[in-house]
């Protein structure tokens, strides 16, 4: 038995919140890593929306994407998070967001607070009950540890009843490592 690495453990909880025909989000495409494997998850019944500010981060996923054939099952959108709920009208299994900046891009093209939080209380409202949202927290870079404050901030005051928060950390690795909050949905969610 080991402790799954951080990277790991998100994918263990997409696998546990989205079943085949579901829809999902990655809140943030970058290279596409993830939008592929939630393609893989949702099937050929299911369908996953990308977001991307960065029109490079989504001509990455395309192609990553139609490397694996699975290109179809995907829709891509050069928007913010923060729009989710004009493109996203179904309820969601799961979402993925990997938050700072695009590897081997302009670091300063990065995901902010305010932003992040906007599209969290979206996608809770239309996530279905015991979906799963997954935010790997990258916080190292410039302005990682406002964005990483606002929501831990924004987090800890979600209504227990409705959504269960998970923080999942190694406290004892140099370096600024990334962390994982996780927030299961356990009853309607509406935003105050
Ligand atoms: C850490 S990277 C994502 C890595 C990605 N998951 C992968 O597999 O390669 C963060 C991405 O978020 C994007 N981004 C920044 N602000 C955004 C926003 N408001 N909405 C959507 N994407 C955003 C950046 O352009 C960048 O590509």
């Amino acid at each position: 038995m080991k402790l799954e690495r951080v990277l790991d453990y998100a994918k263990t909880l997409l696998r546990q919140s989205i079943d085949f025909g579901d829809v999902a989000v990655d809140a943030t495409a970058g290279n596409g890593h993830d939008t592929l494997y939630l393609a893989k998850l949702v099937g050929d019944t299911g369908h996953v929306f990308a977001f991307d500010v960065q029109q490079q981060a989504l001509d990455a996923t395309a192609a990553r994407l139609k490397e694996h054939e699975l290109f179809e099952r995907t829709t891509l959108i050069l928007d913010g998070h923060e729009k989710v709920k004009q493109y996203v009208e179904e309820p969601i299994g799961g979402a993925i967001f990997n938050l700072g900046y695009l590897p081997g891009a302009d670091h300063t093209v990065t995901t902010h607070g305010q932003t992040t939080i906007d599209a969290i209380n979206q996608l809770l409202v239309r996530l279905k009950i015991n979906g799963i949202i997954v935010l790997v927290v990258y916080h190292g870079h410039e302005g990682g540890k406002e964005e990483r404050d606002a929501v831990l901030h924004f987090v800890e005051q979600l209504p227990q009843k409705q959504v269960h928060v998970l923080r999942y950390d190694f406290l004892n690795q140099k370096n600024d490592p990334p962390f994982i909050i996780a927030l299961e949905k356990v009853k309607p969610y509406t935003v105050s």
